[in-house]
């Protein structure tokens, strides 16, 4: 085996969760509550990559955490049923265990800011439950947080109560049945705030207009999503392209998925 390869395996970490609980939060959706020591070493904007709990799938699932809980050990993960994967997942409950891989990936950078500063967070659809950790993070230090969210239509709007417990929450459905008829940029294009620091997630479409309109931004993030299959950065199935190079690739799981505007190719 390379030595690379060798040295990530010895790092990597895997542990059997518990099941707290899981709800449907909106059609389609789950939010499923995990305790476990792993939750000790969690970051904001981390992933977990989850075995499914069947053999006939062989390459785990990543999902987003949510919220961090240390003091109880637990963390909650949002995600929605795509696929046969996910399915799975939604049949889990207070219990069980899920065999979890984690925390994966760097996380978003929230260091040095505080009462002074104010931060944007942009989520679209199922893209929205990291920031919920970010949110709730920067408010304790007393970081003005305003966040802006899209989704397709009523019954897709998630998390904006708890959002709005950590600042101002501007909600935009493409439908307009809820909030404000549009996407997240009818709102973005109207706020005339400095923000010291961006937080995104969401579709590719919403990803790439935030890394547009924010490109120079010293301090603007995406967290992105790619097909993967090892999820520890060995075998590149996730990469993206950097702007001019034709070398150089960027691993969604390793060196991401939280990546900094005008860094890679959307
Ligand atoms: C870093 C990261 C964080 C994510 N966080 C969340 C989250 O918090 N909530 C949530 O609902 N979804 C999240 N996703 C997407 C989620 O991983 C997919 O929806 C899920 O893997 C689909 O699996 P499935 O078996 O249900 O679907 P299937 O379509 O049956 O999956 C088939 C294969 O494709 C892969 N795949 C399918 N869609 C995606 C996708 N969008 N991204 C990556 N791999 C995919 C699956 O992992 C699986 O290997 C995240 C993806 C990434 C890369
Ligand atoms: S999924 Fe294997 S390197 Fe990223």
């Amino acid at each position: 085996m390379n030595p690379t390869c060798k040295k990530r395996l010895g790092a990597i970490r895997l542990e059997t969760m518990k099941v707290v609980a899981q709800e449907e939060i909106a059609p389609k959706i789950f939010e499923l509550v995990l305790e476990g020591e792993m939750v000790e070493a969690m970051r904001a904007g981390q992933f977990l990559h989850l075995r499914v709990p069947d053999d006939a799938h062989l390459l785990r699932r990543p999902i987003s955490i949510s919220s961090i809980d240390k003091v109880n050990k637990q963390c909650h993960l949002i995600y929605r049923i795509e696929g046969a994967g996910t399915a799975i997942f939604s049949t889990l409950s207070q219990g069980d265990t899920l065999d979890v891989m984690g925390p994966q990936g760097n996380g978003f950078d929230l260091s040095d800011l505080d009462e002074q500063n104010q931060v944007l967070l942009v989520g679209g659809g199922i893209g929205v439950p990291p920031l919920l950790e970010v949110a709730k993070e920067l408010h304790v230090r007393g970081v003005k947080v305003v966040t802006v969210l899209g989704f397709a239509n009523k019954d897709a709007v998630i998390l904006e109560t708890e959002l709005a417990q950590y600042g101002q929450v501007f909600v935009t459905t493409d439908d307009g049945s809820y909030g404000i008829k549009g996407n997240v940029s009818v709102v973005i294009k109207d706020l005339d705030s400095q923000f010291d620091a961006v937080y995104s997630c969401g579709a590719p479409g919403m990803m790439k207009y935030i890394n547009q309109t924010f490109y120079d931004h010293p301090r603007a993030y995406l967290s992105l999503e790619s097909r993967m299959a090892c999820g520890m950065g060995a075998c590149y199935a996730c990469v993206l392209k950097v702007p001019e190079s034709e070398t150089v690739s960027q691993r969604v799981c390793e060196d991401g998925p939280v990546f900094r505007t005008g860094t890679v190719v959307l």
